[in-house]
């Protein structure tokens, strides 16, 4: 226990290593962490208070927003407003971000979070999680001047990305672009501890993870892909994996390899997943641990955003695996 790295301790000796490190990121890595602490309780709580359950109103994705969802949204854009840290905010639960306003204390990066991943598990009791994806502000001298359209910066841009889980135990998983770290919150202490150092997706996994209930709306390309996995000619078939969170969903495929994929279907013309803060810090995680992500035609984290909420297919994985879906594809004239 007594070797045991916590993340403060972490993000501090990294401080020590980029002699102009301002401080903000280690504040806003704080601020993020204590975020989800609060978070975390509350899924824990939430069979025992009265906060599950629908609210009634509809986001911006036409969806109906669980409690948990407006708790965790607002806990979290509090905490990132109050960090001193950030200059924008954007949110699956906000049709548009949030400038923090130049008189207010305000750092050079701009945010996006998922609040609440997996929102139809959260009164089922399966693991839930919230995604967070972060940029430096793209106009230092103009920073009053910024507008949704200058925050659409493709993921490659991205300076840090990650989830919390919130599961059998609550998990960090996120990246600097320097690998792939895990922590697991010991509730005993509060602190995340350094648990999975340096992940590596494996090169090829035992499962394969997608909603088959789309089967009949897929195109052949998707279905002659997903057969490859559960139909193979010369290999055992996969199991199959599917929890409905893409954090719980896309952490199995971290830790254990396979495939994840949500493509297009004639129901989701453009997939369901939001590229900036659900598939782009996936992809981010991935390729930092060694594995792919595509929306089939071209690479994740070079598609530039055209809409804070944009939609995208996604297949994320061990880098065997999303190429063999890519080959299929290929041969399907779909590429
Ligand atoms: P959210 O709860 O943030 O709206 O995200 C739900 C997403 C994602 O977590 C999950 O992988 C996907 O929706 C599941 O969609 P289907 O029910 O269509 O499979
Ligand atoms: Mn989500
Ligand atoms: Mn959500």
């Amino acid at each position: 226990m007594s070797e045991v790295t916590a993340i403060e301790h972490l993000i501090m000796s990294q401080r020590r290593w980029s002699p102009h490190a301002t401080g903000q990121f280690t504040s806003l890595m704080h601020d993020l962490i204590l975020s989800a602490k609060i978070i975390s309780r509350n899924v824990n709580q939430a069979g025992l208070v009265d906060i599950l359950g629908a609210t009634g109103s509809v986001n911006v994705q036409g969806e109906q927003v669980q409690k948990l969802d407006t708790f965790a949204n607002n806990t979290l854009v509090y905490r990132m407003q109050t960090s001193g840290a950030v200059c924008a905010v954007g949110s699956e639960e906000m049709a548009e971000p949030f400038f923090v306003p130049e008189n207010e204390p305000h750092g050079h990066y701009v945010i996006f979070f998922d609040p609440l991943d997996g929102s139809s598990n959260i009164d089922v009791g399966v693991s839930i999680g919230t995604i967070f994806s972060i940029y430096r502000r793209p106009d230092d001298e103009q920073y009053w001047l910024l507008n949704a359209e200058a925050l659409m910066r493709p993921g490659l841009e991205q300076v840090a990305a990650g989830y919390f889980l919130y599961g059998s135990s609550t998990m960090l998983v996120y990246s600097t672009g320097h690998g792939v770290n895990g922590f697991t919150l010991d509730t005993g202490i509060g602190e995340f501890l350094l648990t999975h150092p340096n992940i590596q997706i494996p090169r090829v996994g035992k499962y394969y993870s997608t909603n088959h209930g789309y089967f009949n709306y897929w195109d052949e390309a998707t279905q002659t892909a997903v057969h490859s996995f559960n139909r193979p000619t010369h290999e055992a078939p996969r199991s199959m994996r599917y929890v409905g969170s893409l954090v719980a969903d896309f952490h199995r495929t971290l830790l254990k390899g396979g495939v994840y994929l949500y493509p297009e279907d004639t129901k989701h013309p453009r997939g369901k997943l939001r590229l900036m803060y659900e598939a782009a810090p996936m992809a981010f995680l991935a390729e930092q641990a060694g594995g792919k992500a595509t929306d089939g035609r071209q690479r994740i984290l070079d598609i530039v955003p055209t809409a804070i909420h944009m939609r995208t297919p996604l297949i994320i994985g061990s880098a065997d695996d999303v190429d063999r879906v890519l080959d299929i594809y290929k041969e399907h004239g779909k590429v």
